[in-house]
Order: structure tokens, then C-alpha cells, then sequence
């Protein structure tokens, strides 16, 4: 295989969910344009449009509708794909949700709606879509973890979502481990602050609360969803048959800042 050619998907059969959102969307692409066939998931039909335009561009694409939330859906989810697709062999656990609220006023529903999307989605849909993967003895998982998982992030407040975050860090941490000798590999990346609609929910409208961003994120600007596609890319490939259990932080330096 040439160097080029480690890098490519041909063949694989990749979801990814949150794909109707700006870093799912970027990553579909990306992966069709590396080869992949690629199952575009998120909650509603809506997400068949993505499907489409990486068919108009020539790439093979399918949609999914399903909760990340809901462990019947996500299994239901996994047994359709099979049926239609055949063994899926990548995964990017992308799907996730944020708010803006005081560390003390997070009623117990919020709580626990931001960890049932962000924490157990993600371990739904890895559990669901991994156990295809550990009897073929081979697949790449990568799930979206956050610089809010790996510093106590600022001004915005949000400590149901950063929990969340850190908890999905480490799951990609222990899981890859596990699976480490069975083939399958777990990593996650760390978007910095990533130009989407995401932001606009905590903050990005006020100009203060960018600016605060734009001076903490070394790069000088916010990263673009396809900086975080390439860098999923790379962790689903060969190219990254050595690399299990990380956090790949695409963030412009704003972790170790
Ligand atoms: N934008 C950022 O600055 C940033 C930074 C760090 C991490 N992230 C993470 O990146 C991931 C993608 O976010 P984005 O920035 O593209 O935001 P986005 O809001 O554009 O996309 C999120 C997508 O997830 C989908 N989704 C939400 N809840 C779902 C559910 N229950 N079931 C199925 N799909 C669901 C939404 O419909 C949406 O399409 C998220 O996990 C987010 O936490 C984003």
C-alpha cells in the first residue's frame, strides 16, 4: 500500500452521526471524498440532503434517521445499516447538543438531557455499531470529545456539557484499550472552538464572548469544521493503524495554551 494510499477509505463503510450539524457535515464529505461509503445519521429526515449532495459530487452516500438518546433506536439504527449496507466497518460518534447555564442551576431534566445525548449517545451508538466491528476483528471509532472536556472552558458555562465531554474522553480512552489486541481502535477528537451553529448557542452573537475566544485560541480565529473532518479522516485510516485511545485535539493550540 503506498504512502497516499494509507490514508484512503475506499471501501469502508463509515456513519456518522451529527451529520446534519457543521462538523458531521464536513466529515461526510471528507470521507467520501477519501473513498468511503458513507451512512449520514442524525435525528430527523432532514439529514437525507446530505446524502445528496456527496452523491451529486459523485461520492456514495446513504442517510439514517435515528436518536442518539434512544439505545432501542440506536440498536434498531445498527440492524438497518447492516441490512442495507452491509458490516460497517468506521464509526464517528459526532452527534451532541450544548446550553448555556449557571454550574447551580441546571434543573435535574437538563442534566440529564445533555448526558443522555452526549455521554450515553455516544456509548449507544459505539456499543451498537462495535460489536460488528469486534467479531470482524477490525474497525476505527472515533467520537467528538471537546477542549470543554479537557479544561474548565471560559466565559461560557456549561458544566453538563463539559462532564460530558471529559466522560466521553475517557471512554474513547478505556475502550481502545480493551479492543486494542481485537482489532478495533478508539480514538476521539477535541475540536477547539469550531465555526458552527453550536456556537450560536453559547455565545458566538456577543462580540465580547468572541473575542475572549478569538485571544484564548492561539491560532487567532475559530477552527473550521473541515480542519476537525481531516483530522477524523486520518483517525479512521490505516494511517492511524498505531494510534488507539487518544484525543486528537484540533483546537489551535487552545489546550496547551
Ligand atoms: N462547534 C464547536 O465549537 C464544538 C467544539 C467542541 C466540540 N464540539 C462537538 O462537535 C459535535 C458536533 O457539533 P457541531 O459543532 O457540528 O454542532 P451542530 O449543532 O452543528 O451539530 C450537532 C448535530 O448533532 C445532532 N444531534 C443532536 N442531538 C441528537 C440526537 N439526540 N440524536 C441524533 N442527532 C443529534 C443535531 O441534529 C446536529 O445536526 C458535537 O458533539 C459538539 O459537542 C463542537
Amino acid at each position: 500500500m503506498s504512502a497516499i494510499d494509507r490514508f484512503r477509505l475506499d471501501g469502508r463503510r463509515v456513519v456518522v452521526t451529527g451529520a446534519a450539524g457543521g462538523i458531521g457535515r464536513a466529515a461526510c464529505a471528507h470521507l467520501a471524498a477519501l473513498g468511503a461509503h458513507v451512512l449520514a445519521a442524525d435525528r430527523d429526515q432532514g439529514v437525507s440532503a446530505v446524502a445528496e449532495e456527496i452523491r451529486a459530487a459523485g461520492g456514495r452516500a446513504d442517510w439514517i434517521a435515528f436518536d442518539v438518546s434512544d439505545p432501542d433506536a440506536v440498536n434498531a439504527a445498527q440492524g438497518e445499516a447492516v441490512a442495507r449496507f452491509g458490516p460497517v466497518d468506521g464509526l464517528f460518534a459526532n452527534a451532541g447538543m450544548s446550553y448555556e447555564k449557571p454550574g447551580a442551576e441546571h434543573t435535574d431534566e437538563e442534566w440529564r438531557r445533555v448526558m443522555r445525548i452526549n455521554l450515553d449517545g455516544v456509548y449507544w451508538t459505539i456499543r451498537a455499531f462495535a460489536r460488528g466491528m469486534l467479531e470482524a476483528g477490525r474497525g476505527s471509532v472515533v467520537a467528538t470529545a471537546s477542549i470543554a472536556g479537557v479544561k474548565a472552558v471560559r466565559p461560557e458555562l456549561h458544566v453538563g456539557y463539559d462532564v460530558s465531554k471529559a466522560g466521553v474522553a475517557h471512554m474513547c480512552r478505556v475502550l481502545g484499550v480493551e479492543w486494542a489486541r481485537r482489532g478495533v481502535r478508539v480514538n476521539a477528537v477535541g475540536p477547539g472552538y469550531t465555526d458552527t451553529v453550536m456556537l450560536a448557542e453559547v455565545g458566538i452573537q456577543q462580540p465580547a464572548v468572541m473575542a475572549r475566544w478569538m485571544d484564548d485560541q492561539p491560532i487567532g480565529r475559530l477552527v473550521e469544521p473541515a480542519e476537525i473532518a481531516s483530522a477524523v479522516g486520518f483517525l479512521l485510516s490505516d494511517a492511524a493503524s498505531g494510534i488507539t485511545s487518544q484525543i486528537l485535539m484540533v483546537d489551535g493550540g487552545y489546550s496547551a495554551a
